[in-house]
């Protein structure tokens, strides 16, 4: 039984030596995941810092991957029951060819990973996106708050020659597109500028956006810019609460058989014929934290169970 719940747990994760991906990487060991990690040179020391993590040693493989690779992404997926896709590249400056540089490896990339992740009929695929593909969009009425409804416009991010944001906007809508067309559930994050401690000995790019300011360099960011910063804990924080925490009602009785397979559930549910959105945004400013719908749910029907309200007619 133990062998069967590790097996269920086992998640692959694109770019695993990257600086979010580390973190989340050891976030998911830590949490009892087994890990498959894609990184493009296993024998670089670059990824060292990844079999030093705590139980890594048991639950952590590391598989040579190349996003442009179907058959290298194909075998590091293949027996996962979920994926996060990290890996893209990350480029600011210095972009002569962004096509081959960045677009590619994005767009490409994307496709190959959620083709390996339908292959293997993995449950959820977790893609990081960013507040790229969702901040380049000049139409958006000024003032308002960016959502998931903004896309960054990606006319506007060729005509300002801004190729990340460029990369990052058509590999998320590639990433829905194919859920859409194929079923496959894609779930997606868009983090701002992530910075925080580094597990890896390499400096990514959004670490020197910060580590150039404290060294007098202006040339990465503007003054006058509202920026955005997130801490890359709280990164690996989100990704996986959304990977494990069901958004849709259907999720709700899927995680109630899964936890509980032994009740007898209803065949159809009726349909309310609205769709509520609320919101718990002002008791979350107030600093109010709230247990997960897996404990809540966990801990209900633990004590019903307990109380005998389960044997109620
Ligand atoms: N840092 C931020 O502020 C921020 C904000 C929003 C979203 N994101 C997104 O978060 C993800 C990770 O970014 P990061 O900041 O952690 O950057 P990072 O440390 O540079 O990680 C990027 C990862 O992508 C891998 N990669 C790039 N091209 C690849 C290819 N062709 N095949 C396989 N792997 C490839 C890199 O592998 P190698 O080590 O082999 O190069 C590296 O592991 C990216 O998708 C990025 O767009 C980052």
């Amino acid at each position: 039984m133990e062998e069967h719940m590790s097996e269920l747990r086992r998640v692959c994760v694109t770019g695993a030596g990257g600086f979010i991906a580390s973190w989340l990487v050891k976030l998911l060991l830590s949490e009892g995941y087994k890990v498959h990690g894609t990184v493009r040179d296993p024998s670089n020391d670059k990824n060292d810092h990844l079999t030093k993590l705590d139980k890594a040693t048991e639950n952590l493989q590391l598989f040579k991957a190349d996003l442009l690779d179907y058959n290298t992404l194909e075998t590091a997926i293949s027996g996962c029951e979920g994926v996060f896709h990290v890996a893209s590249p990350v480029i600011l400056t210095g972009i002569s060819n962004p096509e081959e540089e960045l677009m590619k490896p994005a767009l490409v990339g994307t496709r190959n990973v959620l083709k390996a992740c339908s292959e293997a009929n993995v449950k959820r695929v977790m893609v990081v996106s960013s507040v790229c593909s969702v901040a380049f969009n000049p139409d958006w009425p000024h003032g308002t708050i960016m959502d998931d409804s903004c896309w960054s416009n990606e006319e506007f991010c060729r005509a300002i020659e801004h190729w990340y944001s460029l990369s990052k906007t058509m590999a998320e809508k590639e990433a829905f597109r194919y859920a859409q067309e194929t079923g496959l559930d894609v779930v997606t994050l868009c983090p701002s500028i992530v910075i925080g401690p580094l597990l890896q000995s390499t400096v990514n790019v959004s670490s020197f956006l910060l580590l150039d300011v404290l060294k007098g360099s202006s040339d990465l960011i503007e003054k006058d810019r509202n920026w955005h910063f997130v801490d890359v804990r709280d990164v690996a924080d989100a990704a996986l609460m959304i990977y494990e925490k069901p958004i849709q009602i259907g999720d709700l009785f899927d995680m109630l058989k899964n936890i509980f397979p032994g009740f007898k559930y209803p065949e159809n549910f009726r349909g309310l014929g609205v769709d509520l959105h609320m919101s718990s945004e002002k008791l979350k400013k107030i600093g109010w934290k709230h247990r997960t719908l897996k404990e809540a749910i966990s801990d209900s029907v633990q004590y019903y169970e307990e109380a005998g309200l389960l044997n109620l007619e």
